[in-house]
């Protein structure tokens, strides 16, 4: 079977509009802006307001990409929606989305893949595309992470906030393609971030929001280590696959979990710092949204040229983790 081309034709984010700051995150936990920024480059991040959801945000940034793409709603054949914080269990946050923007000739469904959800989703889309099943698709990746943190635990509360970004991937000729990529897993590691209580093993019930069972739990020095482990087997075999090296990585989108995985990454990748994209600072860790919201902030730079390659790479629960290889051809 002849594989279709599947290129980005635009992206779009959305950030709520509330800032949480390291200072105001002092007044409520036991923690310091040195302790913060220190072991995780974090400054600030945003928080939705009550009535926003995970779907709110998502189709604003859907919207947005749209626009971008120069395409309409009714184009898109699929929506895809990677959140760990859907709207509700079902129905999906994705059809949620279609409705929002009007898409009414996609299909649609979420995809659960915590921080890589942008990673794995974006692979999906490509499989949809390069097999010529469906020609137009977007991908949406929402967290609303602050409705299952818990601002009394200072381990958990600090590092995470909410926003959205959206992608339109589509058959064509020319344009910023996606070459390649390589998704994993590991559910021996399951326990080591995970929200307990409110699915099938666990329902909702007085006992489980006694003990706090409905909020994010991270055993983060384990997560540390397996995060710098196989986001760098992952990226590598993302460019050995398809016969590049590291010297051949234009650019670099990490996922914004923590700034010394991040540093530590790009220098064993030798990607100059000003090739690696960081927003660490400003939103802190946004799960499934974080890669998606660095490609649309490179994307708006407009600085990838012709032949030059874009490398993502993504680490969270599961665990399970992802990286994909775009390169301009053509236009
Ligand atoms: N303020 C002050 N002190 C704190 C805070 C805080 N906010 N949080 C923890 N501490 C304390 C701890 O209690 C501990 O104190 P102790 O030594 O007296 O016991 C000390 O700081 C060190 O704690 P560690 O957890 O060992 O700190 P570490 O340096 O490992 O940093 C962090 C923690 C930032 C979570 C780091 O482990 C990390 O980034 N982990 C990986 C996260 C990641 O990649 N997640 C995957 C994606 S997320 C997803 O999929 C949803």
């Amino acid at each position: 079977m002849l594989l279709k081309k599947a290129v980005v034709l635009g992206t779009g984010s959305y950030f709520p509009e509330r800032v949480l700051s390291n200072a105001e995150l002092e007044k409520i936990v036991d923690t310091t802006d040195e302790w913060i920024t220190s072991r995780t480059g974090m400054k600030e991040r945003r928080i939705a307001a009550k009535e926003e959801s995970a779907s709110d945000m998502g189709a604003i940034a859907a919207e947005k990409a749209i626009q971008n793409s120069d395409v309409k709603a009714e184009d898109l054949d699929l929506i895809i929606c990677a959140t760990l914080t859907p709207d509700h269990l079902f129905p999906s946050t994705a059809c949620l989305i279609q409705n929002k923007i009007g898409a009414k000739n996609a299909a649609a469904f979420d995809l659960s893949a915590a921080c890589s959800g942008y990673v794995y989703a974006m692979m999906t889309a490509k499989a949809y595309v390069s097999s010529g099943i469906y020609k137009t698709v977007l991908v949406v990746a929402t967290e609303k992470i602050s409705s299952i943190i818990d601002y009394t635990d200072r381990a958990t509360c600090v590092l995470f906030g909410d926003a959205a970004t959206a992608t339109v991937v589509a058959h064509r000729e020319h344009g910023l393609e996606i070459i390649h990529g390589c998704l994993g897993a590991d559910g021996t590691g399951a326990d080591m971030l995970i929200q307990p209580a409110g699915g099938s093993r666990m329902p909702a019930c007085q006992e489980s929001i006694d003990q706090k069972l409905h909020y994010l739990r991270m055993e983060g020095k384990d997560v540390y280590k397996h995060a710098v482990r196989r986001m760098e087997e992952v990226a590598m075999k993302c460019i050995t696959d398809v016969g590049m090296k590291i010297e051949d990585v234009g650019y670099l989108i990490p996922h914004q979990a923590n700034l010394r995985i991040i540093e530590g990454f790009a220098k064993r990748f030798q990607v100059p710092q000003e090739r690696v994209i960081v927003n660490i600072q400003r939103y802190g860790n946004t799960a499934a949204a974080s890669v998606g919201i660095g490609f649309d902030e490179l994307l708006n730079l407009k600085k990838i040229k012709e032949g030059e390659t874009v490398l993502m790479v993504a680490f969270g629960a599961g665990l399970a983790w992802g990286s994909l290889l775009l390169q301009r051809r053509g236009s």
